[in-house]
């Protein structure tokens, strides 16, 4: 199996040629912001029938079992089979629920990505990872189920709001420094607008993440390097979410390579010019996220919930240089907290 899914870049002459006579049926699926602002844009460039929409509330607290099994009805009711397609039109919400759902009707049938959100074209549409939530963990339940295509057409971006826009954005930051000093050069403060992209720019991080998912599809080595920033920025959205206050993920993200970049550069693999670097360009774009000194313990202790540890260490990606990583830097918990020190410091 190649794990490689073909990109169809802005093209509808080409998707819709693609489509004639491959499937037998084929159902969209999407949420209701989406259905407002992208169905229609969608349906007026899609020159194929589509057999049945189904609609989901949109809102990460629908990509639950509840949709998955309102998904399987809607496709057998309208006799969905092996050789339908699901086409996902939507953010990273949409293809992961649709993706996963896809991923054991009738054992499986083939999907598109049409991803509407930056963090879904240039993270959550690549790879193959397909979730849903459940008794309140994040993509708990899961599979991998690589779509037949992904399309991209940044004309969706247009409505989508600033903050979704720094959601995608904290992921690209990430996609350069782990392996792209061309890209963090593009994304040079100077010319940095965090509500354009250009093709270039997506382009270059949609590369990233395909070629280390193509080495290694199942993450047992190099795909580990797309947590950077997760490992602190999946506890401290997990703090804030106990606390009931808001922290988008993307501003997790951030502070998670903040924090991290922090704790390579005190273990001697990390020059401190880099480290400000980073630092000082993350914090130009992304508000910092206020917590305190006592809330510290807390943070650090919901990190040894993270359900990507294994045997019980903690690791974060190692940064060498900009656009240079390795998969794995095991810490302890002291060197976190420092590390959570070091963003209350920078941030205060
Ligand atoms: N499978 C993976 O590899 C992977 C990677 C990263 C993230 N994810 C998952 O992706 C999800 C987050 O994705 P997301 O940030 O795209 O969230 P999302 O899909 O919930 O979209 C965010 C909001 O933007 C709205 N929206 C989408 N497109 C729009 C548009 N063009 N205009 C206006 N509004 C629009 C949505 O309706 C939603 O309200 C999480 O569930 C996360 O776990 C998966």
């Amino acid at each position: 199996m190649s794990h490689n899914t073909a990109v169809i870049w802005q093209n509808w002459h080409h998707l819709n040629n693609i489509m004639e006579g491959n499937y037998s049926k084929i159902i969209l699926l999407t949420d209701t912001v989406v259905a407002k602002h992208c169905l229609g844009y969608f349906r007026e460039k899609f020159r194929r029938n589509i057999d049945h929409v189904i609609t989901i509330e949109a809102g990460e607290e629908n990509k639950s079992m509840m949709s998955a099994a309102s998904i399987w009805q809607e496709l057998n009711l309208c006799k969905a089979d092996r050789k339908s397609l699901l086409i996902c039109l939507g953010g990273g919400m949409i293809c992961d629920l649709g993706g996963f759902a896809a991923s054991v009707y009738k054992r499986g049938i083939k999907t598109m990505y049409v991803p509407t959100t930056l963090l879904a074209m240039t993270d959550a549409s690549i790879g193959g990872k397909t979730a849903i939530d459940f008794e309140g963990i994040k993509n708990l339940i899961g599979s991998f189920h690589l779509p037949d295509s992904i399309f991209i057409d940044t004309h969706f971006l247009a409505t989508l709001p600033a903050a979704e826009w720094l959601n995608g954005y904290a992921e690209i930051i990430k996609h350069a420094i782990i392996a792209d000093a061309e890209l963090w050069n593009l994304l040079n403060p100077e010319h940095f607008r965090p509500t354009i992209i250009s093709d270039d720019l997506l382009t270059r991080s949609i590369n990233i993440k395909q070629s280390i998912v193509a080495v290694d599809p199942f993450e047992q080595t190099e795909r580990k390097k797309l947590n950077f920033g997760h490992t602190a920025g999946h506890a401290l959205e997990a703090y804030f979410f106990n606390k009931e206050k808001t922290l988008s993920h993307g501003q997790a993200v951030a502070a998670g390579m903040i924090i991290e970049s922090y704790i390579n550069m005190c273990s001697g693999k990390l020059s401190e010019k880099t480290y400000e670097q980073i630092r000082d360009f993350i914090l130009k774009y992304f508000p910092a996220i206020g917590f305190k000194n006592e809330e510290i313990a807390d943070v650090a202790e919901l990190c040894k919930h993270d359900k990507k540890r294994e045997f019980g260490t903690l690791t974060i990606t190692k940064i060498i240089a900009i656009g240079l990583c390795e998969p794995d830097l095991l810490i302890t918990e002291q060197q976190l907290k420092e590390g959570l020190e070091a963003y209350i410091r920078a941030t205060s």
